[in-house]
């Protein structure tokens, strides 16, 4: 890591953990990481495991503030609705030109600005699930006071458990409802998939054996091949064969016109959610 000397990570659950863990794996020194939770269990449990420097509020109401002092990345894993009250809490400990990145679905980065000193910089990350296994997909995107640096220092970090895509703030609500919901699209295709296995007459562990290795072959042949995946599809798929005639049957339903109305669908809650619908 070139660019973050310390980092601070203040509420360290499923997602903030997951981001540690990849920095961890990255190599990153435990000694220049502090986090924070609620619980004083948890914290314990942090640095028993880790080896980090841990900070729980319940032992003090400045835990987050004892996390950030030096520090000059500050990321943030608390929940949407406390986001801006840890933001202010920490202002005046903040180190100078510090970077702050959140990772709370719609809390928007002028409104974490307003509540910062103006040197500091902002980043919104919309990590998914897959990222506590180190195959995370997150879109980053800066707000109006965060520099070069800033993106690619939070670029470097997301990139420990994962992809990164970097986009414009106006497109994070859309792409939030691609990747950052898309794992459970396709946890739910497998499902039924699963389902239609067991039609067939085979046993819950033989169905989930024949059809979680398909989804993760499948994934890895995509990934792999310069081939598309409609080119990939048709060589399973001989003329006048099995597949073609599933294929055909699933294309009476309007699959893309499905997933258009349910990623419209997610948009539209996001903008009621941001209202604060
Ligand atoms: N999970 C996902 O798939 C996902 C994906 C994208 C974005 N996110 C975002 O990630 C954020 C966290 O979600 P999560 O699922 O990781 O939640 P979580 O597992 O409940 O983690 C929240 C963490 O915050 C700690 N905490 C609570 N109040 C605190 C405070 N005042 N100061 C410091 N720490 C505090 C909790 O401590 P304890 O451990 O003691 O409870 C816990 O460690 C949310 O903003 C969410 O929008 C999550």
């Amino acid at each position: 890591m070139v660019n973050i000397k310390r980092i601070a990570i203040l509420g360290t659950g499923s997602m903030g953990g997951a981001i540690l863990a990849g920095l961890l794996k990255s190599g990153f020194d435990p000694n220049q990481i502090s986090v924070t939770t609620k619980s004083a269990e948890s914290a314990d449990r942090l640095t028993d495991e880790l080896g980090v420097l841990s900070f729980a509020m319940e032992n003090g109401e400045d835990a987050n503030q004892m996390a950030v002092a030096g520090a000059n990345v500050v990321l943030v894993g608390v929940k949407p609705a406390q986001v801006v009250e840890v933001l202010a809490d920490v202002a005046d400990t903040l180190n100078d030109n510090a970077l702050v990145i959140s990772v709370a679905a719609g809390v928007t980065t002028a409104s974490m600005e307003a509540v910062l000193p103006e040197d500091v910089g902002v980043v919104r990350a919309m990590p998914n699930t897959p990222a506590l296994i180190g195959r995370g997909m997150t879109g980053i995107a800066a707000g109006e006071r965060a520099t070069e640096w800033a993106i690619d220092t939070t670029k470097e970090l997301f990139e420990t458990v994962g992809k990164v895509l970097v986009v414009e703030e106006s497109r994070i609500d859309a792409l939030t409802t691609i990747s950052g919901s898309g794992p459970a699209y396709v946890f739910y295709l497998i499902e039924k998939l699963t389902e239609a296995a067991k039609h067939q007459g085979f046993s819950d562990s033989e169905a989930a054996l024949l059809v979680n290795e398909t989804f993760l072959g499948a994934a890895e042949l995509v990934a792999s091949s310069p081939k598309s995946p409609a080119e990939l599809r048709k060589q399973v798929t001989s003329p006048n064969g099995t597949t073609e005639r599933a294929i055909a049957r699933i294309e009476q339903t309007d699959l893309t016109q499905m997933f258009v109305e349910a990623t419209d669908a997610a948009l539209a809650r996001a903008r009621d959610l941001a209202a604060g619908k």
